[in-house]
């Protein structure tokens, strides 16, 4: 299957509105990354104050910095601008989180031995808010043992390291320590603000749609764009959940952290669930599983001929996932999805109690496929909570919150 897509935007986190974040910037190719990822954490709301090392000013200006963040940046110790002379105070002070992007590693060497030799390390060190860092370099300076002893000493002090990714680098090499990309770095700042809801707990998920094959080259499938499932499989790693999410054919970026496995038919769905079925606390199914596949589709692609005319497709049902998850005799806590065309109170109910499910999630109108916000009733054992209408990213926030507060033995949450 084709690898889906790079989005143009990630999904936006009502977690970053309204926070001050310190971006520090230290010298590295991947600098140019940072353009991009300050106009994203800005559109979702964010102050970025930029502080740069005299380094990574050779690779970006400040000027650029400015212009996309929309304030001053600093680039030394001695900034005039500053009333007191103190910028590595004031400016730690002030900020709910220091992100330090890209991280050298001169710079995650500095920060492991409590160095203070420019601005940024300074104010680092003087910092009483929690410090992120995303390391950028060449594979063999990750890997060198100086490296990896820093990187464990930061992770001691408590910092949270982010990445770094794999793949092609800037020299030519391939292999551990590239940057993330900005959409992924973005994700991780966000799901770093979330209400941790979801701790310890594992959660196994299904998106998108089903395709059945009637021959190598035709199938059935359906409109489910997959972004209601990517959406809460995202919105419950950031609440602190170990996430798998299970996807049929569909055109959407892996949310950060979670980990996928793509398959296509109702049959490879089923299978990869009932797999990790045992190994999961909360089962979450979004998926629109087709209800039936071809019997018997052709190995071979069907031709159309004069003397056989159109052909005719027999069925046979697939099994029901959710209702085979709700059904082992120590089930996971399985939600379901239901999209009612009518009738949503008596459907959704009865649906909910023919597969035996604690919680299903109902919504009327297949019209919700492929679109960007939702409106749902939640069905239980209580009876019925109707839901506003929000953008899917939100409604999966509040969803997770609403499935983390049902969990057999979890505090609740207000
Ligand atoms: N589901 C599933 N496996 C199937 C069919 C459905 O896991 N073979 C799950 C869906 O992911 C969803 C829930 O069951 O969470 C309800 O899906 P829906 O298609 O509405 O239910 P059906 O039982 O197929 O009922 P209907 O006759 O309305 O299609």
């Amino acid at each position: 299957m084709a690898k889906p897509a790079e989005p143009a935007e990630p999904a936006q986190s009502a977690a970053l509105a309204g926070k001050h974040l310190m971006l520090g910037m230290t010298g590295g190719i991947a600098c140019y990354k940072i353009a991009e990822l300050t106009r994203l954490l800005t559109k979702a709301g964010a102050t970025v104050q930029i502080a740069m090392t005299e380094a990574a000013t050779q690779f970006i200006t400040p000027v650029t910095m400015q212009a996309l963040s929309g304030r001053p940046v600093y680039t030394s110790q001695w900034d005039a601008r500053i009333g007191n002379n103190m910028a590595h105070i004031d400016l730690s002070r002030e900020a709910q989180a220091i992100v330090i992007a890209p991280a050298s590693a001169d710079f995650l060497a500095k920060l492991a031995h409590g160095m203070a030799d420019d601005l940024l390390s300074t104010l680092c060190l003087a910092r009483e808010c929690e410090l992120l860092v995303v390391p950028a370099m060449n594979r063999q300076m990750w890997s060198n043992s100086a490296t990896q002893r820093n990187v464990a000493q930061l992770r001691a002090d408590g910092v949270h390291v982010l990445g770094p990714d794999s793949g092609a680098q800037a020299c030519g090499e391939v292999g551990d320590g590239r940057m993330l990309e900005p959409h992924a770095t973005f994700e991780a700042i966000a799901s770093f603000f979330q209400p941790k809801v979801l701790a310890g707990r594992r959660v196994l998920i299904t998106a998108g749609p089903t395709f059945e094959p009637i021959d190598p080259v035709r199938g059935i499938t359906n409109r489910s764009s997959g972004k209601m499932g990517f959406a809460l499989a995202r919105a419950a790693q950031q609440a602190g959940a170990d996430v798998r999410l299970v996807a049929g054919p569909v055109s959407l970026p892996t949310p950060w952290g979670v980990v996928r496995e793509d398959v296509e038919t109702a049959q490879q769905m089923y299978d990869a669930v009932v797999q990790s079925a045992n190994d999961c606390d909360v089962f979450i199914a979004v998926a629109a599983v087709a209800d039936w596949r071809v019997d018997q589709a052709s190995s071979q692609k069907i031709k159309k001929t004069a003397e056989r005319g159109a052909p005719s497709l027999s069925f046979v049902e697939n099994p029901d996932i959710l209702a085979t998850i709700a059904a082992l005799p120590s089930p996971p806590y399985c939600v379901g999805f239901a999209a009612e065309s009518g009738e949503l109170e008596t459907h959704g109910e009865e649906k909910r109690l023919r597969k035996k499910l604690p919680l299903l999630i109902g919504n009327l109108g297949p019209q919700t496929f492929g679109r960007n916000d939702n409106e749902v009733v939640l069905f239980d054992n209580n009876g019925l909570t109707r839901m506003p209408r929000m953008d899917k990213d939100a409604l999966a926030a509040t969803l997770v919150r609403e499935i983390a507060r049902r969990l057999p033995d979890t505090s609740l949450i207000s």
